[in-house]
């Protein structure tokens, strides 16, 4: 693939996000002189959602520090969980899989860095085997430990040797990332329904906000990711959130504290079907949200009635051509009524995204101009 080759991860769905961020960090670096077309990315290779390959031939560069700079550059991205240096690709072919991916690891250049180094293997497996990912841990750690001479370390480990197995591609690689990129906040208060970072950061790309917006909210901001999240890519605007459950309120103004954002970050006891009330006309940029949605309502809850009331209030917020970006259920049906009886917003994209097992839709509206465009019509976009 490459002189240098790298993996990384995200949600599935989130793959051309990660691509996009990856190159305008390459291209923000600061004299790094990166031929930032020189890298290659190619989203879901093997057929595998939620993954990149990103790779480099250091023969078509003229010297440089592209690798360092590549590998510093993933690992500040905010779309991505984890980054695996890659070492080898081998495709099992024949009867004996375990025999085949033992020696792909066998064949493969693991060297410690310091005489001192430790080890351990992960391995995550799809698909129909003989075997279960910990015994590709246990085998290929035996074949590591022989090859390098570094003892195994299952928590303190300096080395982490990736063995992953999908059907029959076998991909060796040394991971880079240690808790994942997503453990970026200290979170005082973390309720089970709390979003992952991650799905926060591509919120707010594909909201498409420029470089400098002034306000930006989220009316059911639970503990603050998207708070947090949009502190941290929009360092001088304005971030507001609500929530109507007091402790919510309390939870997530501790963890702004904690992030030393109270200066730029507020958060109000309110109730996000009042946004009419509470904020003057035109007066927001974008809202992003992850308002409660399907199965965690409860039946009796009327779900197109908090849509209606919210959405209202969307209209009413944003400035013209400003965005609102929200995670709810994937059926649309009930997105796209709500829309029908508001005239001043239209849907711009909507996509499936997979995040802990379930898979939500992330929907992108637009608030229209007065002189409107087509209302009706979903017109998809890239970020
Ligand atoms: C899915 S959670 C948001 C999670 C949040 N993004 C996080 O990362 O923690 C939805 C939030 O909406 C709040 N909520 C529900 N109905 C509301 C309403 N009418 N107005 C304001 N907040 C509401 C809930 O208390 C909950 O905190």
């Amino acid at each position: 693939m490459g002189d240098g080759v790298y993996l990384l991860t995200t949600n599935p769905g989130l793959e051309d996000i990660v691509e996009i961020e990856l190159r305008e960090r390459l291209r923000a670096r600061p004299d790094s002189g990166v031929d930032v077309d020189a890298i290659a990315v190619e989203q879901k290779p093997w057929g595998l959602a939620g993954t990149l390959v990103a790779s480099y031939l250091s023969n078509a560069l003229s010297g440089g520090t592209l690798g360092s700079d590549l590998e510093d550059s993933l690992l500040e991205m905010q779309s991505v969980y984890h980054v695996v240096r890659h070492l080898r690709t081998a495709e099992l072919r024949g009867d004996d899989l375990m025999a085949e991916l033992l020696a792909a690891v066998e064949g493969t250049a693991i060297e410690p860095v310091s005489p001192n180094d430790t080890f351990r293997v992960s391995s995550k497996r799809s698909g129909t085997h003989p075997f279960h990912s910990v015994d590709i841990e246990r085998e290929a750690g035996a074949v590591v430990q022989r090859q390098t001479g570094m003892s195994v370390d299952l928590e303190g480990y300096s080395v982490h040797v990736r063995v992953d197995l999908r059907d029959r591609v076998c991909t060796v690689g040394l991971q880079l990332t240690r808790d994942g990129l997503d453990r970026r906040w200290e979170w005082r208060y973390r309720p089970r329904v709390a979003q992952r970072t991650v799905v926060a950061y591509g919120m707010l790309r594909l909201a498409r906000l420029g470089a400098t917006p002034q306000c930006i909210l989220d009316p059911f901001c639970g503990s603050g990711t998207i708070l947090l999240e949009a502190a941290k890519m929009y360092p001088h605007a304005r971030i507001v959130g609500g929530d109507k459950v007091i402790e919510c309120v309390e939870g997530a103004r501790e963890n702004v504290r904690a992030a030393g954002l109270e200066s730029r970050v507020s958060v109000e006891h309110a109730d996000a079907r009042d946004l009419v009330e509470q904020w003057p006309a035109a007066s927001v940029d974008a809202v992003i949200t992850n308002p409660p949605f399907g199965v965690r309502l409860g039946r009796k809850t009327d779900f197109e009635h908090l849509y209606h009331r919210f959405l209202r209030g969307v209209e009413h917020v944003l400035r013209p051509g400003g965005r609102a970006v929200f995670l709810g259920g994937k059926r649309r049906h009930y997105v796209v009524r709500v829309l029908g009886r508001l005239r001043g917003l239209r849907m711009k994209h909507v996509r499936v995204i997979e995040t802990g097992g379930v898979y939500p839709a992330i929907y992108v509206l637009e608030r229209i101009t007065p002189d409107g465009a087509n209302r009706s019509a979903i017109s998809e976009e890239a970020p």
